[in-house]
């Protein structure tokens, strides 16, 4: 791999506001040389996030092509992400892919085989798990000062209403509805801090004049370690003012020696019940006793580290990467597992059998 890593970008939608930044600070290890992009409206839009030395194309299969490119990012809708993938597996380029994964199980068990064959890796931005405060959650669980967590709580809640034949209606580009969209932020937290789901019991509401996939999702999940989860996602809830914040996310973990919580916007937080355990009082301190207090964080964003630590790997240098396919794939697998127990009215205990999208089971 090139010294100075040759990155293609395919996809130049809302989430390159994300990745665009990332790159650019890096600008001394990585170059982002082409975007494609066939909507040509936004194309100013990628030339002032990336400068004006970046080549445009209009198909993502253009910039596979291309021999002064020597990974790729894809940005794209779910339904596009096995594909490309696969294609640049083909093609010897290593891939990053925006969450999430794909739309069930089975392609992201091509995207792996396909990455694997080839010896290119696959990560998966799922930023959540390089963000500053998610990370110092995960310090917090880790360390053991909760005690047994015996409870999740995973929320995520905000205002998606895309215009008229946007991809994201889709219920087929979507690979479903917000579950699978962005309550796999929440499934792939809950997993990366409380390890396996055992099964999960779902229930959607659609809300046919927004998207054809769930605007609305609830999961009741048992862990493998026994702890019971709850996830929740709303894709209507319109207040963002801070003073009514109901448009946040939040991961709340509850142990028989404490509970922290992360609040998208606020910080991570943490109180112990007792001094029972002298260490976990030496580390975060006697006022933890009392109540809740902030856990010192880094201050960076998610998409950031993500990129940072994936262009150090595709350097041959060390990166804390966590997302690799294979640790994310069963995050895919929670998601259609929740659509299986909505569509069954029962229980689905995981694993699930993987098949192509349309398929009976
Ligand atoms: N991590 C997060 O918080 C977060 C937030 C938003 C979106 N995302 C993810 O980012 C990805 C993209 O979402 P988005 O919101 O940017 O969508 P978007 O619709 O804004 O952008 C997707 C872009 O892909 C382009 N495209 C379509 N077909 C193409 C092709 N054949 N070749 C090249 N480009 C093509 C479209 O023209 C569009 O501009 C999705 O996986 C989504 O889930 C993540």
């Amino acid at each position: 791999m090139a010294k100075n890593v040759r990155i293609g970008i395919l996809g130049g939608g809302g989430i390159l506001g994300a990745h665009a930044p990332g790159f650019m600070k890096l600008r001394d290890r990585c170059a982002v040389v082409a975007v494609a992009e066939p909507n040509a409206a936004r194309h100013a839009r990628v030339r002032e996030l990336l400068g004006d030395d970046v080549r445009l194309y209009g198909d993502y299969r253009e910039v596979l092509a291309l021999d002064d490119v020597d990974a790729v990012d894809i940005l794209l809708p779910h339904s596009l992400h096995m594909p490309a993938a696969i294609a640049a597996a083909e093609a010897g380029k290593p891939v990053l892919t925006e969450k999430v994964m794909a739309r069930n199980v089975y392609e992201c068990d091509r995207m792996i085989e396909a990455c694997e064959r080839a010896g290119v890796s696959l990560t998966v931005c799922h930023d959540r798990r390089y963000h500053g405060h998610w990370m110092a959650l995960k310090e917090v669980v880790d360390s053991g000062c909760l005690g047994e967590v015996f409870y999740w709580k995973l929320d995520h809640n905000q205002d998606v209403l895309l215009p008229e034949g946007h991809w994201i209606r889709s219920h087929d580009a979507l690979g479903g509805g917000a579950i699978m969209s962005c309550l796999t932020h929440q499934i792939d937290a809950l997993r990366w801090y409380g390890g396996e789901v055992a099964s999960v019991t779902a229930m959607t509401k659609v809300l046919p004049e927004r998207m054809e996939g769930e605007t609305l999702g609830v999961i009741a999940a048992r862990m493998a370690s026994g702890a019971l989860a709850q996830l929740s996602i709303n894709w209507f809830t319109r207040p963002r003012s801070p003073e009514h914040a109901l448009w946040y996310e939040m991961v709340q973990a509850c142990g028989t020696r404490g509970e922290a919580y992360t609040m998208s916007g606020r910080g991570t937080f943490l109180r112990l019940h007792d001094d029972s355990d002298a260490d976990s009082v030496a580390r975060w301190g006697r006022e933890a006793l009392k109540g809740f207090v902030p856990v010192p964080s880094g201050r960076w964003g998610g998409h950031e580290r993500c990129i940072a630590e994936w262009v150090k790997s595709l350097r041959g240098e060390e990166a804390q990467i966590t997302t690799g396919g294979r640790a994310v794939r069963g995050t895919v697998e929670v998601a259609e597992a929740a659509y299986l127990s909505e569509h069954g009215g029962r229980t689905v205990t995981l694993p699930i059998t993987p098949v192509p999208r349309g398929e009976a089971r």
